[in-house]
């Protein structure tokens, strides 16, 4: 059904807003930046790709004279930014527009705007199915959301879900909350057309920032006191610079150099691009976390030639092998999708053997959900029922407990040096932090530390998902 009124609007990629002339982006962000805009709350959804595009959000509005608030009844421009990696993670967001529409009742001048994958997916026709909605911007479209919003503000609706092959955001530095850790964007999109994801169809083409805006990025997050950066993108270990000659294994060398105090973290992996030179610079560099996180999806060869993963179980492991013999404390983690397309009981209990053999610190999982228009939609029959995939779901998350659980005994008698992040959820008397391995620890505060120190933790106990434990001084 056509929208009749108000008029629709749509930008077809950003050069009607590009930069004039020779003017650089931070000359513009003085010139914009003297102009007074309304208010833009921005809430973020998936995964930390997503929070970390709402922070270039953040800064392309800001340049442009709006400010952002943290609270919704103060906006003048609401925006969600969305996922759309499973049908409930868009669900959230249809449930979320129906709870604004007492706020834009309120006043009728808000404006709604969706952002991210669930946008670039649905495009024009979430307009259709949410009326409170009046603009939509896929994630190589940020630029043009100032442009967007005048025309949202102007009563009509307003789209850009141009999908492009550079745009990669590296001359915009996010606008970061305070805090100890930061999530810096190498590259967006994947190439890698996995059967059962959205993804390149949301995120487009893969491509890579140049490496020596990445290095000034860091070394700003570090005079800026961050102690921890993860670096982003779908598949960062696919990263490339061609002009300047740098693959992953290079960058995360680099990237060491720059502020040897600071963790470097990344995610996420493809286990077809794990490089033994990759392997070799985390085992050498001290400040590169010893934690890899190493989607699997399946045990089963069967199920990941169907998933088009391009590897087999026994690659997977050979891989595993290998970090294993370079970084002995390695800790790993990995996605895990039950009941893909005519997965049997067979294929399963390859994933749950599969589980027992890799002994993950944490296995992330989920219920396959088939999404439009991607491949296994196309080609394969969404056939094993609900309570199936229910069933081995739960077979899979009690086993990775129990795997965790007994990972994290192994931890008792250790000392680690953990990195303070702030108060634990249960008590103000007590720090929690990580490890680099990636583990949470949680210790009772002594009074001479801080957020944002490094300690040494002594770990007294454990549970599943947390280190208990004590300062100790060496
Ligand atoms: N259904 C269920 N899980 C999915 N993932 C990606 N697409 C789907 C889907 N259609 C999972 C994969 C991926 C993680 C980010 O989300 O495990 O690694
Ligand atoms: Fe969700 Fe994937 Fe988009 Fe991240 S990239 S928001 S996980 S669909």
């Amino acid at each position: 059904m056509p929208i009749e009124s108000p008029t629709l609007n749509i930008i077809e990629g950003s050069k009607e807003i590009a930069l004039t002339g020779e003017e650089t982006y931070a000359a513009k962000s003085k010139r914009s930046g003297e102009a007074k805009k309304g208010k833009v709350y921005i809430e973020s959804y998936g995964c930390q790709m997503n929070f970390a595009d709402s922070e270039i959000v953040a800064a392309v509005v800001k340049t442009d004279g709006y400010s952002t608030t943290d609270s919704e009844t103060d906006a003048d421009v609401i925006f969600l930014n969305t996922c759309a990696i499973r049908e409930n993670a868009e669900q959230k967001i249809h449930h979320r527009l129906q709870s604004l529409k007492p706020l834009k009742r309120k006043n009728p001048k808000l404006v709604v705007g969706v952002l991210g994958c669930m946008a670039e997916r649905m495009k024009q026709s979430l307009f259709e199915q949410e009326k409170i909605v009046d603009l939509i911007a896929g994630p190589d479209a940020y630029r043009s959301i100032p442009q967007l919003i005048e025309l949202a503000e102007s009563g009509q609706k307003a789209a850009n879900v141009f999908l492009s092959l550079e745009e990669t955001y590296a001359d915009i530095t996010p606008v970061r909350r305070e805090g100890v850790s930061a999530f810096l964007s190498i590259m967006r999109g994947c190439d890698n057309m996995c059967s059962f994801c959205v993804v390149p169809f949301t995120r487009g083409r893969e491509r890579s920032r140049p490496f020596q805006t990445i290095l000034d990025e860091l070394k700003m997050l570090s005079d800026e006191g961050f102690k921890e950066v993860t670096l982003l993108g779908q598949n960062v270990n696919s990263y490339h610079d061609e002009a300047g000659k740098v693959n992953f294994a290079e960058l995360m060398y680099r990237a060491s150099l720059i502020d040897e105090k600071m963790r470097i973290r990344f995610t996420t992996s493809h286990p077809k691009d794990i490089s033994d030179e990759l392997v070799s610079v985390i085992a050498e560099r001290p400040n590169l976390c010893k934690f890899i996180h190493l989607p699997v999806q399946s045990g089963s060869t069967r199920i990941l030639q169907l998933m088009n993963r391009n590897h087999t179980r026994e690659d997977y492991l050979k891989k595993i092998e290998m970090i294993q013999s370079k970084i002995p404390d390695c800790a790993l983690s990995t996605d895990i999708i039950a009941g893909f397309c005519t997965e049997t009981e067979d294929d399963h209990q390859e994933t749950l053997s599969l589980l027992e053999q890799v002994r993950y610190d944490y296995a992330f999982t989920f219920i396959y959900s088939e999404r439009p228009n991607t491949p296994a939609a196309k080609k394969l029959k969404d056939d094993i029922d609900e309570a199936t995939k229910q069933r081995r779901l739960q077979e899979i998350v009690a086993l990775t407990k129990r795997i965790s659980a007994e990972r994290y005994a192994e931890s008792v008698g250790k000392v680690y040096e953990i990195l303070i992040e702030g108060d634990s959820k249960r008590s103000s008397e007590m720090w929690m932090g990580r490890a680099d391995n990636n583990r949470v620890a949680v210790f009772p505060k002594t009074g001479k530390e801080k957020t944002g120190d490094f300690v040494n933790v002594r770990i007294t106990s454990s549970t599943a998902a947390t280190l208990i434990g004590e300062r100790v001084e060496t």
